[in-house]
């Protein structure tokens, strides 16, 4: 099997976890041969621990992309305002990119970087690992399957105390505008597109930072969706959270249908709910499933792992993903479309905002 041979674009944080824990599942699969971060030490670190040569470690995005002429795709895992620079290089030299969510912090950036992907016509792929846990899946199984007939609407909850200044891992959490939209609420407004199999057409709400928040940006969500397909949505996101957490991979997501609603939350136990007149409520737990996609490889990690072997599986012929840009422009579109919700107090048109995007590329 080839070696993908990739320029690695961050080596701290997220992208830390990317080099040593994650790729490491597809070592069989790709091969780092550039990394890059302005920190000298953690770039130091990461690359003393995976071996990289001197020569192929650099402390800027422009320098890497001057110095790194063998590689073939780029993957990207810095903060979200220095994913353009990335991408839109990478896209130039024709090499495919996998890029950490959000696709940009801008609506302008996300549609320079569609168009320059869309132009050279690479493949980029944009990391939604919350699709493959086994809840999530599980969840989206019971609604694809059809047992409880057709979705209503679907009630989303995000919920963790972050009040603390740091508590959100990354200082940039806490400084930017917008936090929770563009950090928490990208991955569920993925989901819920996800699960509905819809894609947003309106978007109503509020964002804003209560009074005690440490935090400059805001931290607090409210807002409806109206999908596609007649099927409605409500977030709540909550970065102050004082109650009761609704964190990573604890998400509550209540999805109403016709016969019946499943439900998911802290416990991540996947459960159906039905009301018979005459015969009360039934709740019954579902097994969760293992994630997997159709036509791919085998799934050798839920998450970042999943999404990381579909990309290589893709750049080896295979089918496809599912969180290609030309897909994932309609998740972040909510998230610009929510920004412009909250600051006009009125509803947003998402579909043609994407529209837009699509055809200036
Ligand atoms: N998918 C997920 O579950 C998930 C979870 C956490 C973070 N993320 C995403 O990962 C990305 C990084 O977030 P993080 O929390 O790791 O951030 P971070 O602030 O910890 O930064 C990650 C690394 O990038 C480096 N860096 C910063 N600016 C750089 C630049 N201009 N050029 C090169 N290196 C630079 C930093 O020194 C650091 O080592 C964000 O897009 C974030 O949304 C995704």
């Amino acid at each position: 099997m080839t070696r993908h041979r990739a320029l690695m674009v961050g080596a701290g944080g997220m992208a830390g976890r990317w080099v040593k824990a994650f790729l490491p599942l597809h070592a069989d699969r790709v091969e780092i041969v550039g990394l890059v971060d302005v920190n000298a030490t953690t770039l130091n670190d990461t690359a003393d621990a995976i071996g990289l040569a001197r020569k192929r470690r650099f402390t800027s995005i422009p320098s890497a992309f001057d110095s790194v002429s063998d590689a073939e795709c780029c993957l990207i895992a810095v903060p979200p305002q220095f994913h353009e620079d990335a991408a839109v290089r990478a896209a130039e030299r024709g090499w495919a990119v996998l890029s950490e969510k959000p696709m940009a912090d801008s609506w302008d950036a996300c549609g320079r970087i569609y168009r320059a992907a869309t132009r050279a016509g690479i493949k980029m792929q944009v990391m939604q690992n919350y699709r493959y846990i086994a809840a999530t899946w599980t969840l989206r199984d019971v609604l694809r399957s059809g047992e409880l007939g057709r979705i209503n609407y679907v009630m989303a909850r995000f919920a963790a105390d972050y009040r603390e200044w740091l508590s959100w891992g990354a200082e940039f959490r806490h400084t930017m505008q917008h936090a929770l939209l563009l950090e928490g609420a990208v991955h569920h407004f993925d989901m819920i597109r996800n699960l509905t199999g819809g894609d947003c057409q309106r978007i109503a709400g509020w964002e804003w930072n209560p009074a005690w928040s440490s935090s400059k940006g805001q931290f607090n969500n409210l807002y409806v969706l109206n999908m596609s397909n007649g099927v409605h949505a409500v977030y709540e996101g909550h970065g102050t959270a004082g109650g009761e957490q609704n964190t990573w991979h604890e998400e509550q997501y209540r999805v109403e249908c016709e016969t019946g609603a499943v439900t998911v939350g802290r416990d991540k136990i996947v459960r159906i709910h039905q009301f018979r007149r005459g015969g009360g409520l039934s709740t019954r737990e579902v097994p969760l499933l293992k994630p997997a996609h159709p036509g791919h490889s085998a799934v050798k990690d839920q998450g970042h792992g999943a999404v990381m072997g579909q990309f290589f599986d893709w750049l080896d012929g295979g089918p496809a993903p599912e969180t290609t840009i030309q897909d994932n422009v309609k998740s972040v579109a909510i998230v610009f479309a929510a920004i412009e919700a909250s600051r006009t107090s009125q509803s947003v048109d998402v579909a043609a905002m994407v529209e837009r995007a699509a055809s200036d590329a």
